[in-house]
Formats: structure tokens, C-alpha cells, sequence
């Protein structure tokens, strides 16, 4: 079967309008800026409000992807959302999404697979196009991680933050788009980062509650060294399959976890500081949303050109991870 080349032909990102800061989280834990800052990088986080959910920052993002890509919510084939924050356990948030887009003929389903979900679900989307099953799918990564955060617990709650970053994927010139995907999951490291009540295993109860088995769990050392080791070894595999090098890179795009990992990432490819996108700064771990809000940002602030090979890599919970390397 002849395979067609697939790329993203419109990015879009949404983010809450107030700001958490790490001098507002001082009030609330035992912590500092100087620690936060120099640990992990992060300045301050957007932070829905009560009524909003994953769904709502997902609108904002796809309609700003769709416009850019000059395509209606009805020319849709296929809805994927990447979330460890879906509005609900079912319906999915996709569905959801597709009837506040009138996305009517669109299939749509959420994805997870933590903070890799948005690699997880390009690869997903992009084989159906590719197979010419459908024209245009819409990806969207969107977290209300505020909601799952527990803000007595300083190990996890100055980590994260909400919002949504979304793309739409389409046929493109030959030559460009997609040209490799690597993705990978260890089940084996999941207690390390979880969710542990609200499904089969420990439904909600009183109890659930009270031992607060509703909030993020998570090992942050341990979860760390990983992150080191995988961004490097899943990019470079990524590089490998798609015939390219390291030297190749105009723009790396990574999960923003922790700048640490990050510069170790840039350290392991020879990149410097300036082909990287780093917003974790402005807007904390989102998960899923984290990359596509990064790639959504430099398309915006023109770092972005016609030709330019970009690698995406991210790591999260399963454990699992994802890679992609795209001409732009
Ligand atoms: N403020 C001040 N001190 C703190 C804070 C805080 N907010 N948090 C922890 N500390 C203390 C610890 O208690 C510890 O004190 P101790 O030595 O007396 O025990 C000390 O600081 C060092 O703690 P470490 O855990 O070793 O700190 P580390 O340098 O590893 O940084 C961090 C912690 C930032 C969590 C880091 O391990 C990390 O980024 N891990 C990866 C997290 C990640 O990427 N998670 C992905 C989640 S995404 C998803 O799938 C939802």
C-alpha cells in the first residue's frame, strides 16, 4: 500500500487566564522560589476555575488549530483527545469536544498515555491518513492537572498546570511531515506515577477520599532518572528510523517536565539552548497538553520554517514514551 505524507497543518493553544505563582504557593506549603526555580525550572502555572474542565481549554485550542488550518469543524474525519484529565469517565472527552466543535462526521476518542498521550495520538491519527481512511484529524492534548493536584503535598503541587494545545493533521507535499514515530511504555514503573482511586481497581468511596488516593501520585526521583534516560535514547531512535542525525535537528520540542531533563535531553543531542522550545517556565508540567501548547507557541513566535526538521519527545505515566520527527 502506497502510504501518503501526513504533517500538521495547524496548531492551536489555550491556556486559563489565572496565574498560580511559586510566591503563591509559598503561602500554601512549605517551599520557596528559589527552590522551585533552580529544581525544576517553573515560575507560575494557569489554573482553571471551578467550571471548567479539560473539554472547555480543548474548544479554545482546536478552534485557534482549525483556523490556522483553514478547515471547518464538519471537514473532521477523526476527533483524538490525549488527557489524564477527561471531563468524565465516559463519554470520552473527544466526544464531548466534537459536539461543542459541530464536528458531526468526525469519529472521535480520548487516548491514554499520560504525558506521551499527544506523541501516542498523532502516530494513531496520522495512520489513518496516511492509509487514505481519512482527510483531517484533529489532535488535542488538554489537562486540568490543578484538579488532580493535591496543594498540601509540595513534592507534586508545584509541578503542574492546565491547558490545552491542539493540531490538525492533513495530506502534505512529498517530502515532508511525518517521518517517524517511536513510542514505548514499561508497565512495570506505573506505581510510580498514578491515580490510584476512581476506577475498578478502588472505586470512589469516603475512604477514597480521605486517603487521598484521588491526587497525583508520584516517586519524583525516581521518575526523574528515568526521564533522563528515555528523552535522550527515544529521540535519537526516533532520528534513527527517519534516516536522520542528530545534526539534522532545527528544533527540538520536548515534554516540559523539569528543565533538568531537559537540558540533560539537549545535552545528549548536542543541541543548544536556542533549538529547544522552553515554556515550562509560563506554564508548569501540563501532561499532555505540554507539547502541542510548546509547538503551537513557536509556530506563533515564527521559530518555525517551511522544511525544518523538529523532533517531539515526552515521557509520563505507565511509564511510557513517545517520539516523533516531522518536516515541517
Ligand atoms: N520545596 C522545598 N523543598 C522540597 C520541595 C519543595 N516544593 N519538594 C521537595 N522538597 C525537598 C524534599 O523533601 C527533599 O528533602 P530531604 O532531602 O530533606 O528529604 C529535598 O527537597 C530534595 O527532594 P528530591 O525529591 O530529591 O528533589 P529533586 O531534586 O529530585 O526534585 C522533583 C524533585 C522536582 C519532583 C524531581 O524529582 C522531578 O522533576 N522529577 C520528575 C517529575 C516528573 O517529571 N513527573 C512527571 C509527571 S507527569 C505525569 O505523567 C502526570
Amino acid at each position: 500500500m502506497n502510504l501518503l505524507p501526513v504533517g500538521i497543518i495547524g496548531t492551536g493553544k489555550y491556556v486559563p487566564g489565572r496565574v498560580l505563582t511559586n510566591a503563591d504557593l509559598e503561602k500554601m506549603v512549605e517551599t520557596n522560589d528559589e527552590w522551585i526555580v533552580s529544581r525544576t525550572g517553573i515560575r507560575e502555572r494557569r489554573i482553571t476555575t471551578a467550571a471548567q474542565a479539560s473539554s472547555d481549554l480543548a474548544l479554545r485550542a482546536a478552534e485557534e488549530a482549525l483556523g490556522h488550518a483553514g478547515i471547518a469543524a464538519e471537514d473532521l474525519d477523526l476527533i483524538i483527545v490525549a488527557s489524564i484529565t477527561p471531563d468524565m469517565a465516559f463519554p470520552s472527552t473527544a466526544c464531548i469536544l466534537q459536539d461543542k466543535l459541530g464536528a458531526k462526521k468526525a469519529a472521535a476518542f480520548d487516548l491514554s498515555a499520560a504525558c506521551s498521550g499527544f506523541i501516542y495520538a498523532l502516530a494513531n491519527a496520522s495512520n489513518f491518513i496516511a492509509a487514505g481512511i481519512y482527510k483531517y484529524a484533529l489532535v488535542v492534548g488538554a489537562e486540568c492537572l490543578s484538579k488532580i493536584t493535591d496543594y498540601t503535598d509540595r513534592n507534586t503541587c508545584i509541578l503542574f498546570g492546565d491547558g490545552a494545545g491542539a493540531a490538525v493533521l492533513g495530506q502534505v507535499p512529498e517530502g515532508r511531515g511525518f517521518r517517524s514515530f517511536e513510542l514505548g511504555a514499561d508497565g512495570s514503573g506505573g506505581p510510580l506515577l498514578n491515580l490510584a482511586a476512581g476506577g475498578s481497581r478502588c472505586p470512589s468511596s469516603r475512604e477514597s477520599v480521605e486517603q487521598k488516593k484521588h491526587y497525583i501520585y508520584m516517586e519524583g526521583r525516581e521518575v526523574f532518572k528515568f526521564a533522563v534516560r528515555i528523552m535522550g535514547s527515544a529521540a535519537e531512535e526516533a532520528l534513527r528510523k527517519a534516516g536522520l542525525e542528530k545534526s539534522d535537528i532545527d528544533l527540538l520540542v520536548p515534554h516540559q517536565a523539569n528543565i533538568r531533563i531537559i537540558e540533560s535531553a539537549l545535552n545528549r543531542l548536542d543541541l543548544p539552548a536556542e533549538k529547544c522550545v522552553i515554556n515550562i517556565d509560563k506554564y508548569g508540567n501540563v501532561s499532555a497538553a505540554s507539547i502541542p501548547m510548546a509547538l503551537a507557541e513557536a509556530v506563533e513566535e515564527g521559530r518555525v520554517r517551511e522544511g525544518d526538521c523538529i523532533v517531539m519527545v515526552g515521557f509520563g505515566g505507565g511509564l511510557t514514551w513517545g517520539a516523533s520527527v516531522l518536516i515541517w
